[in-house]
């Protein structure tokens, strides 16, 4: 036999191999598996959770999976809905308020958190009442309209003493964040260029796209974050071409389907490609080449059977949505906010990341709406330091 020669000794008799660090499931059964009791000294955070609608439900999912934290108010105003979500969930013992009712949350010394998932409108005011009120805050992106009641959530949130974690799920996402380590260790070089594909699925609804803020304050942000945190480092110009095929969404002067590109300082072009409606599900991907080679995070898919017929072979659709393929990142996004909380680990998300994030995806409107290149100037102090 030909590869009889190659007969190795025992697997028991030879070192036992480490699992690979990537598998950071397999690491936390480990720890589970091993009794590991470092929670036990952690109080348990006691959260009112702001909006259940799309966000809202995958949160509200992952505070009550979670040990280390426990619901007690729900604000929401469609109070029709509150039987069910409380027999749904089985929350008997949580208080359901709407928003004219919320001072009951800012007023109960019993509250440690506020997660922030009501429409975009809605984020600055329980920001600032949350963090008046010293409670922590968790907040769906944006966490204001501009850029100047943003700056004002953050000089509150550093007067209280308070965490404000702006939700930039994606950063958790194991895949993107692999890509970014793999950056950041120099496997590529110096990056030539980076792009991300965005397209959303499903369509939202044109009534949350009215009060959405727009694509480039809705949407986009997450892939200029995703540029920005990957390179650490921010653009000089933006040029943009935008259009809307859907006439829905023409006629709410939004844009459904866009081109951006960066140029970094460095010499670094960054693309973002960018649809709302992505009719074969949720299409997100990361590229990032340099001198070295090049890295990507692909689109995963819920399973990966292969079925096999005369006229190819045919796999699972890629994820459908934001709530099934970031479903890791949201988990891990609420975990990183609890270690905040805690002390064990600082807020891996920046308020002046977020600042220069919304100043770019603005430029990118105005290039959009102008047609023109728009330059970026930075100020001293401005841009993050350490990237
Ligand atoms: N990070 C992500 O992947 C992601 C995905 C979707 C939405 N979002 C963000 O989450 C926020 C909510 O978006 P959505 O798609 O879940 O919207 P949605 O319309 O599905 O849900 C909003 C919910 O908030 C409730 N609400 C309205 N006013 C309120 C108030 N004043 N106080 C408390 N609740 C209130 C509504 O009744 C509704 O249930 C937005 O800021 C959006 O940008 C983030």
């Amino acid at each position: 036999m030909a590869t009889a020669k190659f007969k190795e000794a025992s697997p028991y008799v030879k070192p036992k191999p480490s699992p690979p660090a990537e598998d950071y499931i397999y690491d936390k059964y480990i720890k589970d598996l091993a009794l590991k009791t470092d929670n036990q000294q952690e109080s348990v955070v006691r959260v009112a959770l702001f909006g259940v609608g799309r966000a809202g439900t995958i949160h509200l999912t992952n505070i009550l999976s979670n040990t280390r934290s426990e619901i007690l108010y729900i604000v929401d105003d469609v109070e029709s809905n509150w039987p069910n979500m409380r027999q749904r969930w089985r929350l008997d013992n949580v208080t359901f308020l709407t928003s004219k009712q919320s001072a009951k949350v800012f007023k109960d010394p019993k509250v440690d958190a506020v997660v922030v998932a009501s429409p975009t409108y809605t984020h600055e005011e329980i920001v600032i009442k949350a963090l008046e009120a010293k409670k922590a805050v968790f907040c769906e992106k944006p966490i204001a309209e501009n850029i100047s009641d943003t700056v004002k959530c953050y000089e509150i949130a550093k007067k209280s003493g308070q965490p404000l974690f702006c939700a930039f799920n994606r950063r958790f996402d194991p895949s993107y964040s692999n890509v970014r380590d793999r950056v950041r260790n120099g496997e590529v070089g110096h990056i030539h260029t980076i792009k991300t594909v965005s397209r959303d699925s499903p369509l939202p609804t044109v009534d949350y796209l009215k009060m959405s803020g727009g694509i480039f304050h809705d949407c986009i942000v997450h892939d200029i974050d995703m540029v920005t945190w990957v390179l650490g480092e921010y653009p000089d110009k933006v040029s943009v071409l935008a259009d809307a095929n859907v006439p829905e969404i023409k006629a709410i002067d939004d844009f459904d389907t866009i081109g951006i590109v960066m140029h970094f300082p460095s010499g670094t072009i960054g693309m973002i490609d960018i649809s709302r409606n992505s009719t074969y599900g949720y299409d997100q991907r990361l590229e990032v080449f340099g001198p070295k080679g090049m890295v990507k995070a692909e689109n995963e898919q819920p399973t990966f059977v292969h079925q096999y017929d005369l006229h190819g072979v045919s796999t699972a659709p890629i994820w459908y949505s934001f709530a099934s393929r970031f479903m890791n990142g949201y988990r891990r996004e609420f975990d990183h906010f609890l270690d905040i909380i805690h002390g064990k680990a600082e807020s891996s998300v920046k308020a002046k990341e977020i600042l220069a994030v919304s100043k770019i995806a603005t430029a990118c409107e105005e290039s959009a709406r102008t047609g023109k290149v728009v330059n970026l100037k930075w100020v001293a102090n401005e841009l993050p330091e350490n990237n």
